[in-house]
Order: C-alpha cells, then structure tokens, then sequence
C-alpha cells in the first residue's frame, strides 16, 4: 500500500505523478542542489562566511552546506524586496502577466518534479512516493494561484450620495515574510509564496533550518522562469529567532506568513502587534478522528492509514486522538493492526517504502517521552512502541496504543510521530464532547454513513477542516487554516490571496449624473 500516493492521485495529476514513478532518484546531484542563498537576484554566502550543515534524517550524513545568515542578510532582503516591489517590472505589470510568470515557474517545477523529490526526501526523509506526491500538491499552488492572479477583482457598489460612485480595489499588501517549516519543504513555500506573488506582494522566505534545500532549488526555478530579481529572496539560517523578530519589528514588511509550533506563532503574533502587521499563522493541531458504528469500516481503516502515517505523522492536519464506538472497536482495531503492522519502513529513497525516519533529534527524543509518560499512566502498547535503531538514529516504529488517560502528554498535545491513541465511545455526544476538549481546532475527521449525523457532526467540531468519510482534505482549491491556538488566516483556495492584500475604498466625488 502507497499511503499518500493512491489519494494524492486522485486528487492531484495522477499522469503526472506516475510518470515521476517511471524515473529513479537520482544519485548524482543535479544543478538544483545550491549551496548559497538567494537576495535579489543574487546566489550569495553569509557575510560572515558562516554556513550549516543539513543532513539526511535516514542516515545523518551531510548531503550540503547553506549559508548561516544573520539579520544583516535579512535586513538586505528586506531593502531589495522593498526596491522590488515598487519597481516598474514588478509594480507595473498586469495581473495577466503576473499569472504568466508564475505559470513559467509551474511549468519548470514540473519538468524538475523528480529532481525536486529526490531533495526533499534527502532532507527530510519522508518516502520518495511522498515527495513526488507532494511535488504534485506543491505545484497544484502555483497552478491554483496563476489563474487566481488575474481574478483579485474589485467592487463598484451602489453609493448613498448623488453624483458619487464608490469603488473597492484590491492591492498588494507589499514585503511579506514567510517563515517556513520542514514537514513540507515544498508545499508550503508555494502555498505561500504563490499566493503572494499573485496577489502582487514580493517575499522573503525563511526556510527551516533542516530543509532549505528545497526552498533554494524553487528560487533557483523561480530564477529561470524570469520572476524579476528582488521578487522572491530565500534567506537560510539555523539561528531563526532574531531573524523572526526582525521581520515582526520592521516596517519594512507588511505580512508575515508563518508555519510552525503554536509557541513560536504565538510570538510571532505578539511581537507583530506593536506594528499592527497583517499575521498569517499555521500551527499546530490536536486532530481527533472518529469512527461511528454507521462507518464503512474498510474504508475507515484506509483513511486512518492516511490520516496518521503521512510523513510518519509529521504533520500539522495528522490524526492524533482516535476515537471509535463500542460496537465496532474490535473490528476496527484488528484490520487496522494489521495494516500498521504490515507498513514497510526504512530510508525514504529505498523502493517501497511508507515510513521514513523523524526528522532530527528533537523530535524523536520529544516522541519517546510522550510515550514514556503514557505508558507511565497505564496506556498499553498493541503494536510497535520501540525506537528501531537498527535501521537508522531516527527512525520509530508505526504504533497503536490503548487506554490512554486523558492528561497524558500525548494525548492533550501534538505528537508530531507515527503514534495512534485508541479510545473507546458510547454516545456521539460523549465523543463531540471529547474531540472539542482540546485547545487546538485545526482539523477533525470522521467516518459516517448517517446523513444526519454526517451534518450534526460536521458543524459540531471545533475545527477549521473536516474531513468527513477522508484522512485527507487538503487540496488548493480549498481553504487550509485553523481556529482556536491554531491558528489564523487561511491559505489556499481564494481565501489564500487575500491574507496578501489590502482592501482601499475610492469614493470618487463630483460627477455630473444629476
Ligand atoms: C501541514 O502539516 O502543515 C500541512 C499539511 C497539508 O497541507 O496537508
């Protein structure tokens, strides 16, 4: 079974995404491996001379060295994305033209979508089926907001006063910053910066610190594709913090777009109060997933397969508290064991596999004391619970466990891993009641056949994304984004472009109607 891949296909290019299938990862690197930043238009090393090392999460070796930038580059990115933004290639485009650019930049991304996956699952090891996958999700952004580009249309509404009209037009914001995370290197650079660019709004993008490979080979193709320079600026860094504040301090930038820990988003937020800044955040989720006893229950287990074990549970929409009625709990629970336990796991560029490793230290040694404090409260492991560091430092197994108490840390917080919490229901309100319990309320599923309840429980989770009878919701055409701490702001979908712009009202006075 291909986790992401069979859903992906049908909800992305599934010509596309088995052509990339025909061609093997390369093992030479190919001219989209950079080694240097990218401001204005410029390939550049840190002023400093200072740079950092990423490694491949499978094996820990280093496959590049990036620029270690300071505010100093950051700040010149912020002046030449700044002079970019008012410059006539830029400013005075159409809204057709813009469209062409980016439709260029699709185009490229596509040609180099195996290059571009081979990248990814070096740097963050998820499965090359993955990666391609995702090249396929990433691009279906820039695609989404090409031909987003040439409808951010204004209004001309009817106006109270004689002889005046009243017309509404949308801008560019201006400079946005985009603060990006690792679990996506790709997809979420686009979805953000294709989004801006659209909208008219030039960027400076700061990608984490364990994958900016990717984000500097997308600027290397947003190079070719003609996006004039100043446009679209990647900074690299391992040293976020001071960086993040400069962004939220300056008035230089006019949005900050971020991806991440609630933690950091929520100090993003509050150092981007005293400017009054336009915060876009993504952060994390507590996603519960919910089986009733009307659900399909094969097609349950399929949608908890995807819903968990995408990039090893290393995202934000994953399933992390599941929730399942007395009466089919055993027969779920056994078809869906033996689908975890028969997951291939293993180095994200060997043929077949679903499961690659955590993506650093950090996160495998935050997993296992989630588990260890859970098991500390009685929780019971059905399959897996073990670090399997006989395939690599960071790799862990695909696991269910039962019976855990609520205020354990695994099951209140995100778990970031390849982790199922099984608990039992009776009643629906019992369960909404439940799932609602948790302050986060980015995503929820659940599987139902009962119309009814299909709309009860639809409109009764306290979440921003409902996945009802899927493990999976996120496409481009849709609105992706949270509420309650995680989050604020949409990105993709329409919705998306006007996180990037500002709304101006002309009354325009004096007309000889009368
Ligand atoms: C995320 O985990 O932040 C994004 C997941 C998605 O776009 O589906």
């Amino acid at each position: 079974m291909c986790i992401t891949l069979s859903t992906f296909c049908r909800m992305c290019n599934s010509r596309l995404i088995r052509s990339f299938l025909r061609h093997k990862s390369s093992t030479t690197k190919t001219s989209l491996w950079l080694k240097q930043a990218y401001i204005g238009g410029e390939w550049l090393d840190a002023t400093s001379g200072a740079t950092f090392e990423v490694r491949n999460p499978a094996n820990m070796k280093v496959i590049g060295c990036v620029p270690n930038m300071t505010v100093v580059e950051a700040q010149k990115a912020l002046d030449v994305a700044t002079k970019a933004f008012y410059a006539p290639e830029w400013r005075q485009i159409t809204a057709r033209e813009r469209s062409q650019l980016l439709k260029n930049w699709n185009t490229l991304i596509l040609q180099r979508g195996t290059d571009l996956a081979d990248i990814m699952t070096a740097e963050c090891g998820k499965p090359l089926t993955e990666s391609l996958a995702e090249v396929a999700y990433g691009q279906s952004f820039v695609e989404w907001f090409a031909e987003e580009a040439r409808r951010i249309d204004g209004q001309l509404i009817a106006s109270s006063m004689r002889n005046q009209e009243v017309l509404v037009l949308r801008e560019p914001l201006g400079v946005a910053a985009l603060i990006t995370p690792w679990n996506f290197p790709m997809a979420l650079v686009l979805r953000k910066a294709a989004a801006a660019l659209a909208a008219g709004c030039t960027v400076v993008i700061k990608p984490a610190e364990d994958t900016p490979l990717t984000c500097l080979a997308l600027a290397k193709l947003s190079e070719i594709a003609c996006i004039p320079a100043g446009v679209f600026n990647v900074v690299t860094t391992n040293k976020a913090a001071p960086i993040g504040d400069l962004f939220c301090r300056s008035p230089q930038v006019c949005g900050i777009s971020f991806t991440g820990s609630t933690e950091v988003g929520k100090h993003l937020f509050r150092e981007s109060a005293g400017l009054l800044k336009r915060v876009s955040l993504e952060l994390g989720g507590n996603a519960p997933f919910i089986v009733f006893e009307s659900a399909d229950i094969v097609e349950a287990v399929k949608g908890a397969m995807v819903a968990k074990f995408r990039n090893a549970g290393q995202t934000c929409v994953t399933a992390n508290r599941f929730y399942v009625q007395s009466s089919v709990y055993d027969n779920f629970l056994k078809q869906l064991q033996a689908q975890v336990e028969a997951l291939k796991i293993g180095p994200g560029h060997e043929q077949g596999v679903q499961i690659g490793p955590l993506v650093n230290r950090a996160q495998l040694k935050r997993l296992k004391s989630f588990m260890k404090d859970a098991l500390q409260r009685h929780a019971k492991v059905v399959c897996g619970g073990k670090h399997l560091q006989d395939i690599g430092e960071l790799f862990y197994a695909p696991t269910i466990i039962t019976g855990v108490d609520r205020t354990a840390r695994i099951y209140r917080e995100e778990v970031f891993g390849p982790v199922i919490t099984l608990t039992k229901f009776d009643t629906e309100d019992e369960v909404v009641t439940r799932a609602n319990s948790s302050l986060r309320g980015l995503s929820g599923y659940f599987f139902s056949r009962d119309l009814q309840q299909v709309f009860r429980v639809a409109r009764r989770l306290e979440v921003g994304i409902v996945g009802v009878n899927v493990g999976l919701a996120s496409q481009a055409e849709a609105p992706f984004g949270g509420i309650k701490e995680s989050g604020v702001g949409r990105e993709g979908g329409h919705f998306g472009i006007e996180e990037f712009t500002e709304i101006k009202y002309i009354c325009l006075g004096g007309l000889k109607y009368d």
